[in-house]
């Protein structure tokens, strides 16, 4: 899908012109307005559509009258929803030539429109004989070219986690996403598993014992002079969470390929970071094994020292994502960095706090805390403060360790942040739960079922607004 900037995308020859249209109110177009709203009774409810042919008359064939609902309602998440409609709508005709005009719309909508039709047009069909070639190859509308630019990036990026997370775990393995890590051309560092015990990494080492598939702890930079600041992105690596030895059930194992959703939404990130240029430092880091119950595998009962000294007594071995963070974010603290935000599809808790609509976002400073959760608004993400008071160690506390891995059931994804923020030193940390919102069983809005990449938007804007 290509995006043309034009200056006016009525005069373009297209399969198919969308004009917007809010609920009640008119088109600038007689003829639509005759056809459409006098006889049809078309009320440009929100994401209805109503197509018109012009038979030869006009550069387009077809006229898509898209309803954005009511006035008073429209924002630009909703903009960017209706935007997926008409080109998911467009795609079923397998229209290869879409022009879009707007008019009434008091925001720039340049980033939304970028973001809508992208996420709409994404689909994950390498493992099908057939597929379906309707993807549109050109987009045309008047935008802010520089703004399309930047937001077509920044939505190549989604594309690109999307399609590791969506990628089964039989091939996204440790190996594989470090192998992905090494093209980005960014300087690359890769620990296997020996240097990460040297290293001390003996929390997220206990991890990856009962897999066959080595662990891989993967450090990518990317540099510039002068930088106004540092920053470490962590994502959370699983590539298979079986719950290891406590082992989960089938109903609740079926999606733990998307285990390594964070760490996709770090590689998309990093693979677009060279062509946004921020001027900032910034490292991704992902510590990447498997979560199995393999004759080596750690258990219940068993004491491990993460790198940072602290011992940790197993509790349940499927709280293993936490243990693998607590290694990565002593390594990120370790290189001096500004700031640290990790994310990880950490708890099912946070899914039930905040189902798939939002992430959950905690840390230890609030304005830190606060700019992503406004930043991810202005990106069309939510994020969603959950408290890290002291007393949700409570339940952490172990009788012969300085904690166990897990606790209460009750308030399970505070309960998870506490037990990262021991292992966070002398930076400003995030926390960001993206369990609910990495990998939707169903479709949701303009998501088709599977990962969504969620946080690659958000991070690249916090990146390039510095
Ligand atoms: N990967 C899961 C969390 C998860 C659950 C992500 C559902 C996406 C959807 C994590 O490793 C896990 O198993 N967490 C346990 C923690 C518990 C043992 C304290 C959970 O949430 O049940
Ligand atoms: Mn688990
Ligand atoms: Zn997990």
């Amino acid at each position: 899908m290509k995006f043309q900037v034009v200056d006016n995308s009525k005069s373009i020859e297209s399969d198919i012109l969308v004009m917007t249209i809010f609920e009640g109110e008119k088109t600038s177009d007689d003829t639509a307005n005759k056809y459409a709203i006098e006889e049809d009774n078309f009320k440009g409810k929100f994401g209805e559509t109503y197509l018109l042919h012009t038979y030869g008359k006009e550069p387009y064939r077809k006229i898509m009258i898209l309803g954005l609902g009511k006035k008073e309602k429209f924002c630009p998440n909703k903009f960017r929803e209706a935007i997926a409609k008409a080109v998911k709508k467009a795609m079923q005709m397998f229209a290869k030539k879409v022009a879009f005009s707007f008019e009434g719309i008091d925001f720039d909508y340049s980033e939304q429109f970028v973001m809508g039709a992208t996420i709409a047009d994404y689909k994950f069909d390498k493992y099908k004989s057939e597929k379906k070639d309707n993807s549109i190859e050109e987009i045309y509308v008047q935008a802010d070219e520089e703004k399309i630019r930047k937001a077509e990036k920044i939505a190549a990026a989604m594309t690109f986690a999307r399609n590791i997370a969506n990628e089964p775990a039989q091939f996204a393995t440790p190996s594989e996403l470090a192998a992905i890590a090494c093209d980005l051309g960014l300087e690359t560092k890769i620990y296997d598993r020996e240097e990460c015990e040297k290293m001390g990494m003996g929390a997220f080492l206990a991890v990856g014992r009962g897999s066959a598939e080595e662990p891989k702890f993967i450090h990518m930079k990317y540099q510039v002079d002068n930088p106004k600041k540092r920053i470490a992105i962590i994502g959370k690596g699983i590539c298979f969470d079986s719950g290891g030895l406590d082992i989960k059930p089938a109903s609740s194992m079926l999606t733990m390929k998307d285990d390594m959703s964070a760490a996709a939404a770090v590689l998309g990130i990093m693979s677009i970071i060279r062509e946004l240029h921020p001027q900032i430092e910034v490292h991704g880091i992902i510590a990447a094994c498997e979560n199995m119950p393999g004759c080596k595998a750690y258990k219940p009962g068993d004491i491990l020292t993460a790198k940072n000294g602290k011992t940790i007594e197993v509790d349940n071995t499927d709280a293993e994502g936490r243990l693998t963070l607590a290694d990565a974010l002593c390594y990120a603290c370790e290189l001096g960095v500004d700031e640290v935000i990790d994310m990880a599809t950490l708890t099912g808790a946070c899914m039930v706090a905040l189902g798939t609509h939002a992430s959950g976002i905690m840390g230890n400073d609030d304005n830190l805390v606060k700019t992503l959760i406004d930043t991810a608004k202005r990106s069309g993400e939510n994020f969603w403060e959950l408290p890290l008071w002291d007393e949700y160690f409570d339940s952490l506390k172990s009788d012969i360790a300085d904690m166990k891995n897990t606790g209460s059931r009750w308030g399970g994804a505070s309960t998870a942040g506490v037990f990262l923020k021991e292992f966070v030193k002398d930076v400003k940390w995030a926390h960001i739960d993206i369990a609910g919102t990495a990998f939707l069983e169903k479709p949701q809005k303009e998501f088709i079922s599977g990962a969504t990449g969620a946080g690659v938007r958000t991070i690249l804007k916090y990146i390039t607004e510095v």
